[in-house]
Order: C-alpha cells, then structure tokens, then sequence
C-alpha cells in the first residue's frame, strides 16, 4: 500500500456518550488504510471528570501540545454554572483559529440533494462565542450601561444580560487568509464572504471591508479565484435553494456555526459532517456532532463523520493515499446502500429496518479498502 511509511504519533480523544464506540469503528478503518498511526489515547470529558474531577486535565492539552495533531470524538458539557464548554477551551488554550467544515455529498444518501461540494471557514476565536459575557443584574451589565449611555450609544435594558462581540483585523485577516489559501491550493473556483454588514457595520463591516482587502491582495497571484459576499439571511435561503451557487464559505465564529450546520443538512445530516480546527501550531480534528447519549453504548451511531475527519487528518499528515482510499471506500459502502447505520438507512429507504451496527458499517468499509 502506498503510505509514506512515516509513524504519526496522534492525540485521540474518544469522547463521551456515543465517542468511545465511533472512535473503534474509525480506527478499523484507518487500520485497514495503511497509514502507521501511533494512538496516542487520552481522556477528557465526563470519563476523566469522574475519575480526577477534571474535565480536561493538563496531560490532554500536554499531550496535543506535544504530538501537533489529534483527533478527538464528541464531549459532553455538563450543565451547570461554572462548565465553559470544553471545545471552546481547547480552541482558545491551541488557539485554533480556523474551524473548516466540509459538506459533501455522497450518492445514495437519499438527502436533499446530490451534487453539494462546500466547505465552510469558521473564524473559531472572535465574535459572541469569546465568551465574553456579563450576566443579567451583575456590577458588569451596571458599568457598562452607563458606558454606553454616557457615549450616547444607547439604551441597555437594567434587567438584560450582555455578551460581547468583538471582531478584529487580525483575526479576520488570518481566517479570509486561511480561507483564500486553501481555495488557491485545492483548485477551488470562489470564495464567498458570510456577514451582516448592513447592520453591524463595526463587527461585520469590518469583517467584510478586511476579508476584501485580503482578497485584493490575492488577486495577482490568484486571479481565478473569484470573491462575492452574502448577507447572511440572504445566504441561508440561497443555499436551500440553489446550493450549487457556493464553493468554499468564509464566515465570523456564530454565522459559522449555524451555516454549518445548515450546510450539514444539505448533505444527509450530523452523522455524516466532519470537521478541523487548525491554528498554526496544531491541529484538532472532530465530527461536527455532539455525545448523543441517548444512543450511547448501543452500537448504533452512524461513525462516518469521526472517520471523514480522519481522512482530513490523515491528508494533514500528507497520507494523501490513504485518505483517499478511506474515502472512496465509504463512498462506495454509502451508494452500494446495503450497509448503513440507522440514519443513513431511515434517509435512503425510509425506514430503520436492516440497519447494520457501527461497527458492522466500519467493518464493510474496512473490508472495501483492503478487499
Ligand atoms: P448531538 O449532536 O449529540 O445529537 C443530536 C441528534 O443528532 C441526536 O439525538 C441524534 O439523533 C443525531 N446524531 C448526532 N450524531 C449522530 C451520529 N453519529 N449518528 C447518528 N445520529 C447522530 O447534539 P446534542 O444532543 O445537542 O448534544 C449532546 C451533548 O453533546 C451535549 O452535552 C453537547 O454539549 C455536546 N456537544 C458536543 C460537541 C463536540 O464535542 N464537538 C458538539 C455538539 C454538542
């Protein structure tokens, strides 16, 4: 097979409710591929909350620190005040700024449509998700009413919580860069700006005046690239409608996450949607959905959005070969459309009857690459 025949030691995280039985079947498979990876396995999450009362302790962050790459399945937040969701604080502590969410379709889905090929850059730092947030009655909301009434800014109700929205140059520059890069270098033909500039012209007007200027500086070297921009009301009808107009999205931190998922839906849904934080030292990649624990330890969860994050992972790592063959390989097992997981069974025929268990899904997968 050909692999480079370089181990890569990763960080893997398997996860809370359904992640330890999804992160097994993507290992069959990335068995089965070829590529030497040396699992690196930590846990966070409520496995290791119960065990040392710590939700991520410091030997997962050393251990990602120290390895560059991991791969991690969903964690559960528990709810309560004091839990900050630990995906935002590993994006933050790794300062994975880029968040990129493909959405692909696969024949023989059965979902909405069959030809979407879009992936999406979420600014993963900035924007209402930095967590900076004052709750309603607190000294914070007090100060910065009266801020904002001496400034002639306007009225904040004394019963409202805040949180703010910051979004800056240098994080818009590196996001639009990440974005026009990766456009550049995998033959993509547009790049579309997501805001809402038309109302928050200091958050979303900067966003699109600096993702602009990035494109000009592009237009030299990549001159077929093309760059337009949606509002994004306006882009969420476009993409329901007419999702073949889009090609790669570059979106501030909230926009991102809704469109993403929007975007998800298009192509068959969270079981099948992967995802890659990246930031210029590491990289962290994970399905777009969460823990489901209504599903957890029943061998049915669909596991095929950990295992098209580690076929990013594994083109990151320059297995290209290997990648592609996992991928073809689940591509294949989809359109064949006789061993699916519930979902993807409930999508294609209807019903669940015949479902296969994650890990006979992996197995044919597994089965294909090698066979
Ligand atoms: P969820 O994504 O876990 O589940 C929503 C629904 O989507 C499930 O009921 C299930 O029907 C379906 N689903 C999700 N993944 C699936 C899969 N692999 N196969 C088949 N069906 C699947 O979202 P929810 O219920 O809002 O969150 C549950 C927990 O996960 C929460 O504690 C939340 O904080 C956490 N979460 C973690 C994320 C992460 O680690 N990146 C992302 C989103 C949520």
């Amino acid at each position: 097979m050909a692999t480079t025949g370089i181990t890569h030691t990763v960080t893997l995280i398997p996860g809370d409710g359904i992640g330890p039985e999804i992160t097994r079947a993507m290992q069959t498979v990335i068995a089965a591929s070829g590529a030497d990876i040396n699992w690196e396995i930590q846990q966070a999450g409520e496995a290791s909350f119960e065990m040392s009362g710590e939700l991520l302790p410091q030997a997962v962050l050393d251990s990602i620190r120290s390895n560059k790459v991991a791969l991690k399945g969903p964690l559960t937040t528990p709810v309560g005040h004091g839990f900050r969701s630990l995906n935002v604080t590993l994006r933050k502590e790794l300062d994975l700024f880029s968040c990129i969410r493909p959405s692909q379709s696969f024949h023989g889905t059965g979902a909405r449509y069959e030809d979407v090929d879009i992936v999406l850059f979420r600014e993963n730092t900035e924007d209402l998700y930095a967590g900076i947030e004052f709750e309603q009655g607190s000294e914070g909301v007090r100060r910065i009413a009266e801020v904002v009434a001496d400034l002639g800014a306007g009225d904040i109700r004394d019963d409202a919580g805040l949180s703010l929205k910051p979004i800056s140059v240098f994080g818009t520059r590196r996001i639009m860069k990440a974005a026009m890069d990766y456009a550049v270098a995998n033959g993509r033909k547009k790049v579309t700006i997501i805001h809402k500039a038309n109302i928050m012209k200091h958050t979303d007007g900067l966003f699109l005046r600096v993702c602009r200027e990035v494109a000009a500086e592009y237009a030299q070297s990549a001159p077929e690239i093309e760059v337009d921009d949606w509002i994004v009301d306006a882009a969420c009808t476009r993409l329901v409608t007419n999702p073949e107009l889009f090609d790669v999205l570059v979106c501030p931190n909230l926009f991102g996450d809704i469109v993403s998922d929007l975007c998800a839906g298009l192509v068959g849904g969270l079981g099948i949607a992967p995802g890659a934080n990246i930031g210029d030292d590491f990289a962290l990649f994970e399905p777009v959905h969460g823990s489901a624990p209504s599903y957890a330890g029943q061998n049915l969860a669909n596991p095929t959005a950990i295992m098209l994050s580690a076929v990013m992972m594994l083109r990151h790592l320059g297995e290209q070969n290997a990648a592609e063959r996992v991928h073809k390989a689940i591509a294949e097992v989809i359109a064949e459309g006789k061993v699916l997981t519930y979902d993807l069974m409930r999508m294609r025929y209807g019903t669940t009857d015949g479902a296969s268990s994650t890990q006979e899904y992996a197995d044919a997968i597994a089965e294909r690459i090698v066979g």
